[in-house]
């Protein structure tokens, strides 16, 4: 892997780029900018009980920061590693020699000592590093692909299809692989050092032994790990990508400009979760990698209507939102009547607001999507992966529907977002409780 140049980046652009190479020498070099820098602070350690952590894995909220206005700070940094089983993690009893020959062991179940691997690294994780965005909060979800490896198939209670193109102008390629492991921290050289530990040759993590590791047991896929970031300040720093315009707000912490996910306008993880049957605790994850076109949402938009395509045009006459959504406390602003007034919107002002599309999608007034979604500049080209929490698949399908508002009366430039996002990949997961986390079985409980 090349590292990239220090002597063209500021600090900031160089460190997420390192992010988003990976490896050893990635995290050398970060380690060497932060401890220049003003991340010198040492990251809390964790738990040697690991009964004082929650039991689903998605448990991030009460652990978070908020902002002054009650909204969760999501972790700044983040990596998404996808992974498959590696051929010799299977079951002795079901692998045949042919089936340990293979590249990957797509047909056999994980053998229990596999199990215990993956439980026991990730336990080392969570010595490593306080369950926190100062330390390390992760989660473990696995593909429908993984689970077709069993005799017996998911319980009714867990809806996860397997992906599909979900609008008439995508062709997205998806996520077939078995598992997909985030890692969320604020501290980039935490995000690293933790995939290294996992992965890599390191004996230790912030202080705590490495027992063991996931080489065994899982194989990366390098070419579909994705990063990304989010928070006030690092979208304006990656004006060294092209496609990312120097016109990216200063403060904004997204790269389209604006905040998102208030608390009011999203689910609750208690809302998400799974409540019944064998991963009652679980919740399911959607995640879509696009790219967006920044150039033309900052070039030829200006900021009255960019506000009325991202929330509505009520709140671009009002002046409702502010340069970066500041004016909005904890709440998109998006009211009953601005839910109603969708096709309004269309007729009289030729545009309809996303925001004001996707909450008609709410259930007696609430969300059912928990975002935890993040920019990105993967490729060098900007871009959002879309990592949403649901109770199940079937709840994101329909609020992407009503994203797309197939039945308003607007041209597709001023349907919200829509002209400006290019889906590139579609995954849908299962995170089952911590209880489940290392390599579940489809049906636990038979
Ligand atoms: C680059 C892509 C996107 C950007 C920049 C974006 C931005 C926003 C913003 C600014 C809001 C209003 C503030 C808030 O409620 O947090 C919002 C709301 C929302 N967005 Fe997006 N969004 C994006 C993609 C998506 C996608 C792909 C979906 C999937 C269906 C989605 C679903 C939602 C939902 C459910 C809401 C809240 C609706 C409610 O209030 O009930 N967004 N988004």
């Amino acid at each position: 892997m090349t590292l990239p140049d220090r002597s063209a980046l500021s600090r900031r652009a160089y460190v997420r780029a390192l992010v988003a190479v990976g490896g050893g020498a990635a995290l050398s070099a970060c380690l060497d900018v932060t401890r220049d820098g003003d991340d010198t602070d040492p990251v809390p350690s964790g738990t040697d009980d690991p009964d004082s952590l929650p039991a689903r894995q998605h448990a991030w909220n009460e652990f978070s920061s908020r902002d002054e206005d009650g909204n969760v700070q999501l972790p700044a940094h983040h990596a998404l590693v996808p992974v498959s089983l590696a051929s010799g993690a299977g079951d002795a009893d079901a692998d045949t020699e042919a089936g340990a020959a293979a590249e990957s062991d797509s047909a056999t179940a994980p053998s229990e000592d596999a199990r215990r691997t993956t439980e026991t690294a990730l336990r080392t994780l969570e010595r490593a590093y306080e369950w926190s965005p100062e330390g390390l909060v992760f989660t473990l979800g696995y593909t429908p692909a993984y689970f077709d490896r069993f005799e017996g198939s998911l319980p009714d209670s867990v809806d996860l299809p397997a992906p599909e193109a979900l609008t008439a102008r995508e062709d997205p390629a998806f996520d077939e692989f078995d598992a997909l492991l985030h890692l969320a921290s604020d501290r980039p050289d935490v995000v690293l050092a933790a995939e290294e530990g996992l992965f890599g040759d390191r004996d230790e993590l912030n202080g705590t032994d490495l027992e063991t590791d996931l080489t065994g047991v899982f194989d990366r896929h390098d070419d579909r790990r994705r990063t990304g970031f989010v928070g006030a300040g690092l979208p304006a720093s990656k004006t060294d990508v092209p496609g990312v315009p120097e016109s990216v707000p200063e403060d904004a912490p997204f790269l389209m400009g604006f905040r998102s996910g208030f608390a009011r306008t999203q689910a609750s993880e208690d809302r998400v979760t799974i409540d019944a049957g064998p991963f009652a605790g679980g919740t399911t994850q959607h995640v879509s990698s696009m790219d967006i076109q920044l150039d033309v949402w900052f070039g030829q938009d200006n900021h009255h209507q960019r506000v009325s395509k991202l929330f509505s045009p009520t709140h671009a006459a009002d002046e409702l939102v502010g340069e970066v959504g500041d004016e909005l406390a904890d709440t998109s602003g998006v009211t009953d009547d601005g839910i109603a007034s969708a096709e309004a919107a269309a007729r009289e002002h030729g545009v309809v607001g996303h925001a004001q599309k996707a909450a008609q999608a709410r259930e007696d007034g609430n969300p059912p999507l928990l975002r935890r979604d993040f920019s990105t500049v993967d490729g060098d080209r900007p871009g959002q992966h879309f990592l949403a929490l649901q109770r199940g698949i079937g709840e994101f399908v329909r609020v992407r529907e009503a994203m797309t508002g197939a039945d308003l009366d607007v041209s597709s430039a001023n349907n919200g977002i829509l002209h400006y996002l290019f889906v590139n990949r579609r995954g849908n997961y299962l995170l089952p409780p911590r209880s489940l986390r290392a390599l579940p079985p489809a049906a636990p409980n038979s």
